[in-house]
């Protein structure tokens, strides 16, 4: 999610760290910033583009630097809250991709023996721990540190006492490093460093390195040494952008196993069947209390809204109500006693759920935000809410934005349910299957050749028709809306039930359909619907659980994926319909990451 860069050399690190931010520009930023170790430490910082960074810069001379662009996930966006943090004394700095879960804990015992904290970051902590345990030695007091945190980190840490090396480490947040002609670099992504070489070692968990200029070494947390092997980088700065894959929406599908991971890191409760959500505990009292909830967005975010209102009803036994944003906001609806509010939104700046979101705090109700841009306008705006942490989403479909959105919802249904009567068992049960769903995703991507084979079966088709009843329901909507949104073919989402009131008519061997049908409580009545469809001579695809001979017997051609809690399966369902939509687009020769007419973010009513 952040940038993140560090070097030690013979050469001026500045130009080299800002040149190493700049292409890491992609990964999402609303902050940046560098320190500089020469005859003396001095470290920039800024909001907003990198360019503002460059503006405040004047003659930063010396040999040692790190520089970070952030993808803020905890604490607003602002300078005191930008990369670099340093210690009590400013001569240990650090920068960090990830989340350090026990952060608050960490901190209020820092604070007890004296440390003084600037930010409301959870990485300044990560300074702090460093400078409790360092007495010269950078490494013994980065890996002491480390040991007592818990969750993600890509942590880089220097200091102006000792400006002849780095110390990085990596748990779940990627770091690569680089020691060639111009000196010793490490960088949260390949595309930093391509430009000096393309020779370069990736870290993986608990590994630590330490960098100088014409070196490098790599041990454990427990000073064990690793030996690696190096990686010959063969991707253009483009690809290295894309990690390799031919797009970002690729890429961001392939993500969701990972995604999924970091929504959901810190917010479980297996031992209790509890969802831990800080960002909404002031409101905890309103939220139990709540007689019912509406859920406001728009897009991809309104379906995700609406896989929300089955697992909330079913598992909370809350009713919901689910409002397109353009159409709420002219709606004379009024508040209902009891009624709270979720916005959701991935860009945080869609108008029409802004414009809605003003409303409802007009008229006094309470509103949550479920946003994945931290900073950004909805959650700031908010009462309250949940951060997706699914990182930054460039391609202008969203995927991992409704997979991490739908899982939130999950937890939120699971935080409200056991405040309202869920049994300690069922939560726990449900809490195992929430944890279960990452892997549930990684295991799907790995029939991403299998679908693709089907996509080109179909990708010449002029219409599609996509259906779904209860959970799959929202899936189905949010299936053709990615169809259409970058193939281009006219891609209806319908409720499968209301086939007989009217699309029916629409069936016909040119007109194929998805059935999104994994086994459920309503499982029988989709093969009806089936059924209806085959003896009109209609092509289609089924979504089904892995195992179910009896569906592929009924269709053209079949994608399974793993057994899943039913009150689960949106969550990862829709990620067969996500592949299969990226590859009708790609044999078709269309913009995948900028399909035409569409932006990332709609900004305008
Ligand atoms: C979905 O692929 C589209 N990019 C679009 O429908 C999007 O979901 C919608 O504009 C809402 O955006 P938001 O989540 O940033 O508010």
């Amino acid at each position: 999610m952040c940038g993140i860069i560090g070097y030690v050399g013979e050469k001026e690190a500045c130009p080299l760290l800002l040149s190493a931010l700049k292409r890491m520009e992609y990964r999402g930023y609303d902050s940046s910033g560098v320190v500089v170790v020469g005859d003396k430490a001095r470290c920039v910082k800024s909001v907003g583009k990198l360019d503002n960074l460059k503006e405040k810069l004047e003659d930063l001379p010396g040999g040692l630097g790190l520089g970070h662009n952030r993808w803020a996930t905890h604490g607003v966006v602002s300078e005191e809250n930008a990369h670099p943090h340093t210690d009590c004394k400013g001569d240990i700095f650090v920068v960090h991709n990830g989340i350090i879960e026990n952060y608050k804990e960490l901190k209020s015992k820092l604070q007890e023996e004296g440390h003084v904290f600037v930010s409301e970051t959870d990485t300044e902590v990560l300074s702090h721990l460093i400078e409790k345990f360092f007495e010269g030695d950078l490494e013994s007091a980065v890996k002491k540190a480390l040991k007592l945190v818990k969750g993600a980190y890509g942590v880089v840490a220097a200091t102006g006492s000792d400006p002849y090396k780095i110390v990085a480490a990596r748990m779940f947040s990627p770091l690569v490093v680089s020691v060639n002609s111009s000196g010793g670099f490490v960088a949260s992504d390949p595309t930093a460093l391509i430009s000096h070489s393309r020779e370069m070692v990736f870290l993986e968990d608990e590994e630590v390195a330490v960098i100088s200029k014409d070196d490098f070494y790599i041990t454990d947390l427990d000073n064990v040494a690793v030996e690696k092997e190096k990686t010959e980088i063969d991707w253009s700065i483009e690809d290295a952008q894309k990690g390799g894959y031919d797009h970002f929406m690729l890429k961001e599908i392939c993500q969701q196993g990972e995604s999924l991971e970091n929504s959901i890191r810190g917010r479980l409760d297996l031992e209790e069947g509890r969802a831990v959500l800080g960002g909404v505990e002031d409101k905890k009292e309103e939220i139990i209390r709540a007689k019912k909830v509406s859920i406001i967005a728009c897009g991809t975010s309104y379906y995700a809204g609406m896989v929300g209102e089955c697992m909330i009803e079913e598992m909370a036994g809350v009713p919901v109500e689910v409002h397109l944003a353009s159409e709420f906001k002219y709606k004379k609806q009024p508040l209902e006693e009891g009624e709270i509010f979720i916005f959701i939104s991935q860009s945080g700046e869609t108008a029409y759920t802004l414009a809605s979101l003003r409303e409802v705090k007009e008229k006094g109700g309470l509103t949550l935000g479920i946003v994945n841009v931290v900073g950004s306008s909805v959650a700031r705006e908010t009462h309250a809410g949940i951060y997706n942490h699914a990182g930054p989403e460039i391609g202008v479909a969203s995927t991992k934005a409704f997979t991490s959105q739908s899982i939130i919802l999950a937890l939120f249904a699971l935080y409200m349910g056991r405040n309202k009567g869920m049994s300690f068992e069922e939560g726990v049960n449900f809490a195992k299957e929430i944890k279960r769903i990452p892997r549930i995703a990684d295991e799907i991507l790995e029939s991403k050749e299998e679908i693709s084979e089907i996509a080109k079966k179909y990708k010449d088709y002029s219409n599609f028709l996509y259906l779904g009843r209860k959970y799959s329901y929202p899936v189905a909507l949010e299936g053709a809306l990615k169809l259409k949104e970058i193939s281009y073919i006219h891609a209806e989402g319908y409720s499968a039930g209301e086939m007989k009131h009217g699309p029916i008519a629409l069936i016909e061997e040119s007109f194929p359909t998805f059935a999104v049908c994994p086994q459920s409580s309503v499982y029988g009545k989709m093969l009806s619907n089936i059924e209806e469809i085959k003896a009109r001579r209609g092509k289609m695809v089924a979504l089904g659980t892995r195992g179910d001979d009896e569906i592929a017997e009924m269709v053209d051609d079949v994608i399974y994926m793993p057994e899943v809690l039913e009150q689960l399966s949106s969550i990862v369902s829709v990620i067969p319909l996500q592949i299969f939509s990226y590859y009708v687009a790609l044999y078709k020769g269309l913009d995948v990451d900028k399909p035409r007419n569409l932006s990332k973010c709609v900004s305008v009513e």
